[in-house]
């Protein structure tokens, strides 16, 4: 994948963006971009919780220039993949590196067998549901007062039948508009 970035941030030059499996050592820089783009962020613990649960839970990283800056999960039921988080730090946001991680998620999700995918987003978070909806994802309800810190209804959006040719389809035509590379974990980057 070619990205191109706007931030002036030297320490970040030219090199790869990897999708790496999330490791306990990548937890306090997961944090810091928690605090930064959430109101009621996980805390380490709950990272330290999900990764321990690792047969039925998946958390990657994405790794640009030897930092972290983005991270999801996904947890495994059954035929249901259901996405727990996603969130790129904000200095590199609008740099498809959401969309890469979603994309791997997704390819693995298929290697895994699932059929479905599922979350639940903020109404507000309008951003989030765009990239969602691009991967096909659809609203089909709303969980009222879901986020109690603030009462705000979440909308659950699912993706249905992913192991279909046309899903396929549908995934690889986002990933040439992305310029995400058909090597999934590895993504070519430019500042
Ligand atoms: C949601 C999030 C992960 C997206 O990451 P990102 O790397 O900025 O997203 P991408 O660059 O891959 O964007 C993919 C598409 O989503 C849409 N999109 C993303 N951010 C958007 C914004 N601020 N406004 C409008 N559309 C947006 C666009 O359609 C975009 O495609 P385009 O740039 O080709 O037009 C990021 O905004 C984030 O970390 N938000 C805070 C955490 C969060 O809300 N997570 C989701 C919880 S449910």
């Amino acid at each position: 994948m070619v990205l191109r970035i706007k931030s002036e941030d030297p320490t970040v030059g030219p090199g790869e963006l990897s999708i790496n499996p999330m490791r306990k050592k990548d937890l306090s820089a997961i944090h810091e971009i928690e605090k930064l783009v959430y109101p009621k962020p996980w805390s380490v613990g709950v990272f330290l919780s999900e990764l321990a649960h690792h047969k039925e839970r998946s958390y990657s990283v994405a790794v640009l220039g030897g930092a972290v800056v983005g991270y999801s999960g996904v947890m495994y039921v059954l035929e249901d993949a259901h996405i727990t988080n996603i969130a790129v730090h904000p200095d590199f946001h609008r740099h498809h590196i959401g969309s890469a991680l979603m994309y791997s998620l997704v390819l693995e999700a298929l290697d895994y067998g699932a059929k479905n995918l599922t979350l639940e987003v903020r109404v507000t978070n309008l951003a989030a549901q765009r990239m969602y909806a691009s991967f096909g994802f659809m609203p089909v309800g709303v969980r009222k007062g879901y986020y109690q810190e603030n009462n705000e209804d979440a909308i659950i959006m699912w993706v249905y039948e992913v192991d279909t040719t046309e899903y396929r389809d549908r995934l690889v035509q986002l990933a040439s508009k992305r310029n995400l590379s058909a090597r999934r974990r590895h993504f070519r980057w430019f500042k």
